[in-house]
């Protein structure tokens, strides 16, 4: 067969090999026959013709033309057609549906709780007694035992170590006594081989006196000038105004060179920065921009409320305005109106957003960031941090009122601490929870009573007396969790601190149940301790208690810590708790993992069910999922039956799942009878089809709304 082009352009159709299949009805025809094909003339005819040929492969372009015009070719080729339109636009709208319905995926510092490194005391690997950069790259299998991404380092830039670290003589360099640029980078580039984010300590608010900037401003050199905090002063009696030191006396220092006093928040080594002076703003941004080229994932934002104070140097207003003005030496002392918290410092805090955003562009590059800021009767303060629904400012302000946990503990207070974080988050925002920090001073004493300074809303009222009860117990620092509440309670509250909905922050060594240490006076290596040895912040600095080696493993070249290690570390140490099942560090390990894989954990609705003078009990819950998780926590001095029999979308009969005494596990107990010892935590997992939520939407928080479609597996907003 051929098909040739005729002068005119039509197309004939040559000699063609009959389809075998074929039958010349008139009987007529052989496999010679010639078929002149001339669509002018005998188009017609033709058409008769090739419709009575059965379709043969190879068959010309013009037969098969048609044939596909017959109704029983057409008619299903239409339908075909159709169909295909019709399922293309179904996909394309469920597909557009369900990217509009998905609820975000968590990103990573969501989904991980944030293990905080105390980078001197966590591992030395130089054996000089001091914790360094490659000392936790030696431990970085750690954070993947625990299941843990998120990995806040603190300060390791070039100091002189007046606050170990928190007074920064170069931003952008690594002290020796942590190593070197390229041991950071070593370390940052095997975090990110194993999926781990860095977010580094950064100190804003001040920098060390031996800062070069320092050098410069106090011998007057132009640009530098107004790079801090000058005022003139009498150099005798420095003290231009009543302003105090975080660490205690006045926070003015004169200085010889400059004939001027200096500002300083904190120690009189760590000058504050000027941020009303647009070369600082912008010096700032770019040690920012800095360490995100590096491509550390986010930063930590050291004392933020510091950041500006009122030009006018006003004195601050008295606390007990009949105390005498010279006696006036403890930031408690004082109202802090024109020494936080000043007009201007969350424009810096969005800017820093912003710059930080640049860097997030690029997907699974999200650089994060959290303040910290002590607002601590001031709850409205803290949440201004997480900026406003337009524009950005921290993730998360750091939250520290559980640090309080220990204080008085009971399931309304604990109850009482979390609802101070839930009632007053802004709407969609993602809540924290830190329960140690390494932090002492930072924990307020109460105010001092008065009528007049009374907080006017319920809820801040009770926490104004609760906290005047904390004063009188004395816990007036931030100790360990297993010191200050005991060994009893530290499981439970780790069981807390993994089951509430939010970011976990854990400090470290509260996975194996740290305790801590006791300094002598003549130990104290802490600034605020110098001060004032009971708020030294050295006991809960000690040595990571790795194994029953020598120094537990911190270290293992030589026999010096830079603090001691406390005498427990032959049973309190990873090594051994790896080994033990029912160990602190187990329950942390295995309630981390369940947080991440359990919907209802990460994403679900927290609802309170009953607090009293031991037991603070609460659900997580999945609107679509009939799996759903309630938690009874003791905090009590004793054990405690709770009667959940009110609660009818729990059922009569409740599996444990964990308990943090191991005995209750696998047990099944009568909702109206709930027993818990003292300390003890317990999981529950329960089937259930009625949701608590829809029914007490008032004891109900969630960050954003999602709900389970069990029949696509799929999340979505709801
Ligand atoms: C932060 C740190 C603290 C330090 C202070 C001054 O509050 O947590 O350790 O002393 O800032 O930089
Ligand atoms: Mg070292």
């Amino acid at each position: 067969m051929s098909l040739t082009k005729d002068t005119d352009g039509s197309l004939e159709l040559g000699l063609y090999t009959r389809n075998p299949g074929y039958q010349d009805e008139e009987g007529g025809g052989s496999a010679a026959d010639t078929i002149h094909a001339d669509p002018g003339e005998k188009h017609e005819s033709d058409a008769a013709e090739y419709t009575q040929i059965k379709p043969y492969a190879g068959m010309p372009k013009e037969v098969l033309l048609l044939y596909s015009s017959q109704a029983r070719y057409r008619v299903p080729r239409e339908i075909l057609f159709w169909l295909t339109v019709a399922c293309t636009l179904a996909l394309v709208t469920l597909t557009v549906t369900v990217i509009v319905m998905s609820p975000r995926c968590l990103s990573w510092w969501q989904a991980s709780p944030v293990y905080q490194v105390y980078t001197r005391s966590f591992r030395d690997s130089d054996g000089d007694g001091v914790g360094d950069l490659k000392g936790i790259q030696e431990q970085l299998d750690h954070f993947e035992y625990l299941n843990i991404k998120s990995v806040w380092i603190s300060p390791f830039y070039r100091s002189p170590m007046r606050d170990f670290g928190y007074d920064v003589a170069d931003f952008r360099s690594i002290d020796p006594l942590f190593g070197t640029m390229q041991d950071f980078e070593d370390l940052l580039g095997e975090m990110q081989k194993k999926g781990l984010k860095l977010i580094m300590d950064f100190i804003p608010n001040h920098t060390s006196d031996q800062h070069r900037w320092f050098n410069l401003s106090r011998t007057r050199e132009p640009h530098y000038k107004d790079y801090y905090v000058w005022t003139d002063c009498n150099a005798t009696a420095p003290r231009p105004n009543n302003w105090v030191s975080v660490f205690g006396n006045s926070s003015w220092t004169y200085d010889d060179v400059r004939g001027q006093c200096y500002l300083h928040q904190f120690l009189k080594e760590q000058p504050d920065l000027n941020f009303r002076n647009l070369h600082v703003r912008k010096e700032i941004t770019d040690i920012i921009h800095f360490w995100l080229e590096k491509g550390v994932d986010g930063f930590r934002m050291d004392a933020v409320k510091h950041l500006l104070e009122a030009a006018h140097l006003r004195d601050e207003p008295q606390v007990d305005p009949n105390k005498a003005p010279e006696s006036v030496t403890s930031e408690w002392d004082l109202h802090h109106d024109y020494t936080t918290s000043q007009l201007g410092l969350h424009d810096l805090l969005r800017d820093w957003r912003a710059e930080m955003d640049i860097y997030s562009r690029e997907p699974g590059r999200y650089r994060f960031m959290v303040t910290e800021s002590y607002d601590y009767h001031e709850v409205d303060k803290t949440m201004m941090y997480y900026g406003t629904p337009l524009v950005k400012e921290s993730d998360f302000p750091f939250n520290f009122y559980l640090l309080d946990l220990p204080q008085n503990t009971s399931g309304l207070w604990v109850q009482h601490l979390v609802h101070l974080w839930m009632a007053n988050i802004p709407k969609g925002q993602w809540p924290n929870w830190v329960v140690s920090q390494e932090s002492l001073y930072l924990h307020p004493p109460p105010p001092t009573f008065s009528f007049s300074n009374l907080p006017n809303s319920p809820l801040h009222l009770l926490f104004y007396f609760s906290n005047l009860h904390c004063y009188q117990v004395g816990n007036h620092d931030k100790p360990r969790i297993a010191s200050s509440a005991g060994q009893t309670y530290i499981r439970v509250i780790n069981m807390l601190l993994l089951t509430l909905p939010g970011t976990p922050t854990t400090y470290y060594g509260e996975e194996i149940g740290m305790e801590n240490i006791n300094v002598t006076d003549s130990q104290i290596q802490d600034p605020a301790g110098k001060y004032n040895a009971s708020a030294s912040r050295d006991p809960q600095r000690s040595p990571m208690q790795w194994s029953g080696d020598m120094n537990a493993g911190f270290n293992n070249k030589t026999n010096i810590t830079w603090l001691p290690v406390h005498p427990d570390y032959s049973s309190v140490n990873v090594e051994v708790q790896k080994k033990d099942e029912g160990s602190v560090l187990a329950q942390y390990r295995f309630l981390n993992k369940l947080r991440q894989s359990e919907l209802p954990l990460h994403r679900g609705w927290f609802c309170y069910v009953h607090a009293d003078a031991s037991v603070f009990s609460y659900l997580r819950e999945l609107d679509g999922l009939d799996r759903a998780f309630l938690m009874v926590l003791n905090f009590g001095k004793e054990s405690a039956i709770t009667d959940l029999s009110s609660i009818r979308e729990l059922p009569e009969q409740l599996k444990v799942l964990m308990s943090t005494n191991q005995v209750s596990e696998g047990k099944v107990l009568q909702k109206s009878r709930i027993l818990t010892e003292a300390g003890e935590g317990l999981m529950i997992q329960y089937s259930t089809l009625i949701h608590f939520n829809p029914n007490h939407p008032e004891q109900c928080y969630v960050s954003e709304k999602t709900c389970y479609l069990s029949a696509m597996d799929i999340l979505y907003k709801c």
